[in-house]
């Protein structure tokens, strides 16, 4: 073959067309190769012949900012040689086998890898903050430069731009939605209220002071009431620890985030909200007591409430006038008590109609006698005819 195509060239009758085929072949080759590198390199290659694998994808992409923008300026190496450019098209051709048996692996992107594996460059590309007015959503203070300072990339924060997924319902079977990390508590996977945080967690570091720093949930009825109905805030605070006990177990199985470029950090969902807001001496100095009480607790209630009474008229007091000394343990302790009302003048009343045979579960008859003393003899007496 090569002797033959060597004999063509050498031979002046062939070498005209030989030239000329040469040519034809080799100009086929560059149109061959311009049109796969462009071809597989617009949205269209992206989104339609691979359909299957990225519908979902593209119905973000298509509702999000950057609709316009090519699929490549993401999602392929910046300013790289065309060789790069080519070897990068090679490396993710085995793709096209999975895709065509549909065996890819669902959900896509899991554990965000896509956004920590990306540089600022993508973004830098068209984006400059050093010229760019930042104009932040009307009450977010946002520093870009602070955390540029520390290397951290811009999908650290804006993994969701490109695709944003509220709104949008997934078809693809198995495939599920993303963290979105413009949000509080991803902030709150550096920033932190308690001493010791990488990075400050006061409101006022990233709100102004027009802003409303009470969320809504805490304007519903029952969140907390003083001697009212305050199960809200506890019902939204035992919700809040379980997801983040499931987030964390079912993110501790995602594979680990290799050639990793921005920070790595815990998913978002195992941050515990209530702590973005609140140090957790807020919780506790507001308790006093271990909630909810261990076991032990139970047994030794009555000696730790008449010795600190205060400590749990907070929670288990109905009112004011029940808050006072030890008038709240009736709340338990005398189910005939009236809500509110002092148990001592309703004892007797409940005595008289109902027996005193059901008091002595809890009291001795010592107890009543303490205070029928009008006598020892009618409290005797009293004691006798009522005793069980
Ligand atoms: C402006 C940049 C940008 C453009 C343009 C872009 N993407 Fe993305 N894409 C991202 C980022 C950032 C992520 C990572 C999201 C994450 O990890 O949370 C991503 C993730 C993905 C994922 C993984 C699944 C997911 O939703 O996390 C797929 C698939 C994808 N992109 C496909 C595409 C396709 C197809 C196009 C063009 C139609 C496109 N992207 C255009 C930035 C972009
Ligand atoms: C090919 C150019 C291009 C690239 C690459 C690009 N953007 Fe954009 N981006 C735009 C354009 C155009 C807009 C719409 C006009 C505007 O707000 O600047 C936009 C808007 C935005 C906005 C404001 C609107 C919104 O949805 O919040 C943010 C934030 C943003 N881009 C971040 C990023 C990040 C982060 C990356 C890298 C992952 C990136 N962009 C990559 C061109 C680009
Ligand atoms: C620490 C988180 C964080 C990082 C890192 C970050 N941003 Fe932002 N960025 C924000 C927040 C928060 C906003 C305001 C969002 C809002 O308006 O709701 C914002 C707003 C923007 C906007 C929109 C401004 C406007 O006028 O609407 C652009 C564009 C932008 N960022 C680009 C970038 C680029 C480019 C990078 C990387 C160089 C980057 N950001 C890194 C958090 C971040
Ligand atoms: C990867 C960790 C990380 C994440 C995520 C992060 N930050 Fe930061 N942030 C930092 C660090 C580190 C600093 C600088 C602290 C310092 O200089 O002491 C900082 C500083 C800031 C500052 C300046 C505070 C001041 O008073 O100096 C603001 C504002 C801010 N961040 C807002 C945000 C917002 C809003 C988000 C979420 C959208 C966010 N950050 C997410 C690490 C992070
Ligand atoms: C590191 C930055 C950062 C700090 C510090 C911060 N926030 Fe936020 N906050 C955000 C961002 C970003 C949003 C908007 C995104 C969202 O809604 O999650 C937000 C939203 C909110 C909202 C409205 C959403 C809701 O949950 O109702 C309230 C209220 C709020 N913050 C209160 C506070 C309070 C109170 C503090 C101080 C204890 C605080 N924030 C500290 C970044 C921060
Ligand atoms: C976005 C910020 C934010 C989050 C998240 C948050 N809180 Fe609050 N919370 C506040 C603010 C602000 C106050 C008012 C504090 C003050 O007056 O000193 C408050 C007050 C309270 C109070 C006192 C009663 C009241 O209504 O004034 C309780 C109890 C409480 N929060 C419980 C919780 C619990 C439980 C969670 C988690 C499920 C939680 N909070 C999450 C911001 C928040
Ligand atoms: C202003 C005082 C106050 C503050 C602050 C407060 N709590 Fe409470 N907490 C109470 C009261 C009162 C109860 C009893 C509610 C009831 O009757 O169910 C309670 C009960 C609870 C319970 C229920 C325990 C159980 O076993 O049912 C949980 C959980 C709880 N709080 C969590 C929190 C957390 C988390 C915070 C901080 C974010 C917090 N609380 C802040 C007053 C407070
Ligand atoms: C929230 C309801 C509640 C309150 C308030 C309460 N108790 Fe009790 N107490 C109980 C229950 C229920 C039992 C039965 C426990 C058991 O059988 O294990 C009990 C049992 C007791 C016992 C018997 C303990 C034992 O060893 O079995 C004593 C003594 C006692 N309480 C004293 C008090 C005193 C004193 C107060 C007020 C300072 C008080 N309790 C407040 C619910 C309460
Ligand atoms: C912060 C609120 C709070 C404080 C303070 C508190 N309790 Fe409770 N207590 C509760 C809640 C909520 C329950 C019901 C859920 C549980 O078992 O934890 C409860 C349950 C109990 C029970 C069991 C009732 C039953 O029916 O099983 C006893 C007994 C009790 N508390 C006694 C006390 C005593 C005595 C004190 C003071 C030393 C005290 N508590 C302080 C919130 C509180
Ligand atoms: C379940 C246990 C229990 C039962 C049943 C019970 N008590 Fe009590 N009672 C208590 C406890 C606990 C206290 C508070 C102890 C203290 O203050 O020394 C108390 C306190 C009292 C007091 C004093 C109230 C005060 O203001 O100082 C009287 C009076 C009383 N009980 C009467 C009765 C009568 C009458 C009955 C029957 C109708 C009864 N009790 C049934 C547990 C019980
Ligand atoms: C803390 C003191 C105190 C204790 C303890 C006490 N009582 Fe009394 N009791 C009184 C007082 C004071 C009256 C009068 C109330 C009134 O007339 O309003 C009374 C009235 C009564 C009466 C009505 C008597 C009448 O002649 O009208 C009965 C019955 C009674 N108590 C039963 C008991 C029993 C049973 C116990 C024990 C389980 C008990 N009391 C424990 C203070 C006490």
């Amino acid at each position: 073959m090569g002797r033959r195509l060597f004999a063509a060239f050498t031979d002046p009758k062939r070498r005209p067309r030989a030239i000329i085929w040469s040519g034809v072949v080799l100009v086929g080759l560059v149109v061959f190769s311009a049109v796969s590198v462009i071809g597989t390199s617009v949205n269209w290659f992206c989104t339609d012949p691979c359909h299957v694998v990225h519908e979902d994808n593209t119905k973000t992409f298509v509702a999000g900012t950057h609709s316009q923008v090519n699929c490549v300026a993401c999602h392929e190496p910046v300013n790289a040689s065309p060789l790069i450019f080519i070897l990068k098209k090679i490396e993710v051709a085995p793709d096209a086998i999975p895709t065509i048996l549909g065996t890819f692996h669902l959900p896509m992107n899991e554990n965000n890898a896509i956004a920590v594996q990306m540089s600022d460059l993508y973004c830098t590309q068209c984006h400059s903050l050093a010229t760019r007015v930042v104009t932040p959503t009307k009450g977010i203070i946002i520093d870009h430069d602070a955390h540029t300072a520390k290397d951290i990339t811009c999908p650290t924060c804006h993994n969701r731009v490109a695709h944003p997924e509220e709104g949008i319902e997934y078809t693809l079977p198995g495939d599920e939605k993303h963290e979105d990390w413009v949000t509080m508590d991803a902030c709150f996977r550096c920033h932190s209220l308690e001493p010791g945080g990488q990075a400050p967690g006061a409101c006022s570091a990233c709100h102004p002071t027009s802003f409303d720093l009470v969320p809504a949930t805490h304007d519903t009825a029952g969140w907390y009431a003083e001697f009212g109905e305050s199960a809200g805030h506890a019902q939204a605070a035992v919700a809040e620890a379980e997801t983040v006990a499931e987030a964390t177990s079912r993110t501790a199985e995602l594979p680990e985030i290799e050639k990793a470029v921005g920070p790595v950090l815990d998913p978002e969902a195992t941050v515990n909200t209530c702590y973005t807001c609140h140090l957790k001496s807020f919780c506790t100095d507001c308790h006093g007591v271990p909630i909810p009480h261990p076991e032990a607790f139970y047994s030794s209630h009555g000696q730790e409430g008449l010795a600190d009474p205060a400590s749990c008229a907070r929670c288990h007091a109905r009112s004011a006038a029940e808050a006072e000394g030890t008038l709240f343990c009736s709340a338990c302790h005398h189910a005939q008590s009236e809500p509110g009302k002092a148990w001592l003048p309703q004892h007797n009343g409940v005595v008289q109609s109902e027996g005193a045979e059901q008091c002595f579960v809890c009291h001795d008859t010592v107890y009543c006698a303490t205070c029928h003393v009008s006598g020892k003899e009618a409290a005797d007496a009293w004691l006798k005819a009522n005793a069980r």
